[in-house]
């Protein structure tokens, strides 16, 4: 069935390491059902790199890796990181230069209290804990501007600058403003510009600047270390949460924890102006203690997915999926192990697929 005409999108797939191998195919399995019934496809093209790959050629990516991603309409991920290459490399050789080279300074995730998840907070009722986490992406406290002096000495040293330029400050809470407009009408900032005196405090006037901007949206802010207590107290008070590089780091690992299990959790890392690939991957890493067995959750994949989908102008698509995911877990459909259930990978990916073709 052939349907020439059709909306076709470009896609490079990098399953990575570990379970990234297992979830991905489930990813694709979700979209291809979503093009069935809304009218695109997606044609998926696989990229083989991996700390596996580095061990053999001592890169995580060719040379020109990110000249042979940049004509995709996206990119999704599954996870990369393995025993045996030290994190940073697969990080600094892989994640940051396509986050960074290809300006996607936002990274979006949302956290949503989906049916049948036992929150780790109590008395929630599914819906009742909805709110994005937009994390700097770009600069910030992850720099690689530092170094190191007088190695191995009393006098042994390092230092790393943070990095906050007006530019970086004001797209990404700009984005954060324009989210609130389409969901509760708030923006919270995360903050600490009582301990934090240069960097944070202009964080903090860029933010009262984007607010004057946006007189309908309602705006609070709060240092790092209280809100993180908010987020396990009142999620429910929260509609969008920007901060910077670090804090949204630690944030937007909090937030999915808070509502059950990490391998729900969904990311996007967008360009908004569209003038790169966006990437979209699930929170989760290549979790090595369960990889190969075939019981890893497809959903924070899935529902990855489904933010591209979005990104690419699919709403309907995305909204099927995101149905979908709702509809297998809220009724006895087939569960994986960390959300208390017996099925594998696949036949969790195969349910959610099915619905989404219903
Ligand atoms: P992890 O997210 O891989 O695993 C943490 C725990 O959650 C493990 O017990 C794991 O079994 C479980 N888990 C994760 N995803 C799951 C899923 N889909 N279904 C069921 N259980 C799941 O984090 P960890 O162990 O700290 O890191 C492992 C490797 O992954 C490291 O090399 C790390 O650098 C890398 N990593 C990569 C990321 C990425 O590619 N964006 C993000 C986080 C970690
Ligand atoms: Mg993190």
């Amino acid at each position: 069935m052939t349907n020439s005409g059709a909306r076709k999108y470009k896609i490079a797939a990098i399953p990575g390491d570990g379970i990234g191998r297992e979830v991905v195919p489930e990813g694709m399995r979700a979209i291809e059902a979503a093009g069935r019934r809304f009218g695109f496809s997606a044609a998926f093209e696989t990229f083989d790199w991996s700390c596996e790959g580095f061990l053999k050629t001592g890169r995580m990516m060719p040379e020109d890796g990110l000249a042979q991603l940049r004509p995709y309409d996206g990119i999704f991920l599954g996870a990369v990181g393995y025993p045996g290459v030290p994190d940073h490399i697969s990080l600094w050789g892989l994640l940051i230069p396509i986050r960074r080279d290809f300006r996607q300074y936002v990274n979006l995730r949302p956290i949503r209290l989906l049916p049948g998840i036992e929150a780790a907070v109590r008395n929630v009722a599914p819906g009742g804990i909805d709110f994005c986490v937009v994390r700097e992406n770009n600069e910030g406290e992850y720099s690689n501007i530092g170094g190191r002096l007088y190695s191995g000495t009393d006098d042994e040293l390092a230092m790393q600058q943070a990095v906050f330029t007006r530019r970086g400050c004001d797209r990404v809470m700009r984005f954060a403003f324009e989210l609130a407009k389409t969901r509760k009408q708030h923006v919270t900032s995360a903050t600490k510009s009582n301990g934090i005196i240069y960097t944070m405090p202009f964080w903090d006037e860029r933010f009262a600047a984007m607010a004057r901007e946006y007189p309908r949206i309602r705006t609070d802010q709060f240092h790092i270390d209280i809100l993180t207590a908010h987020f396990v107290r009142h999620p429910e008070w929260f509609d969008v949460v920007v901060g910077s590089n670090l804090f949204g780091d630690i944030l937007s690992d909090l937030g999915p924890a808070v509502v059950g299990s990490i391998g729900i959790a969904p990311s996007a890392n967008l360009n908004p102006e569209r003038e790169f690939p966006s990437m979209f991957e699930p929170v989760h890493g290549s979790a090595p203690d369960i990889a190969g067995r075939g019981v890893a959750n497809p959903i924070g994949q899935i529902w990855s997915g489904a933010m591209m989908l979005r990104h690419l102008g699919e709403g309907a698509a995305a909204d099927a999926i995101e149905r979908a995911i709702e509809a297998v877990l809220g009724s006895h459909g087939p569960r994986t192990a960390d959300i208390g259930g017996k099925a594998g990978t696949r036949e969790v990916g195969e349910a959610i697929a099915a619905e989404v073709g219903r």
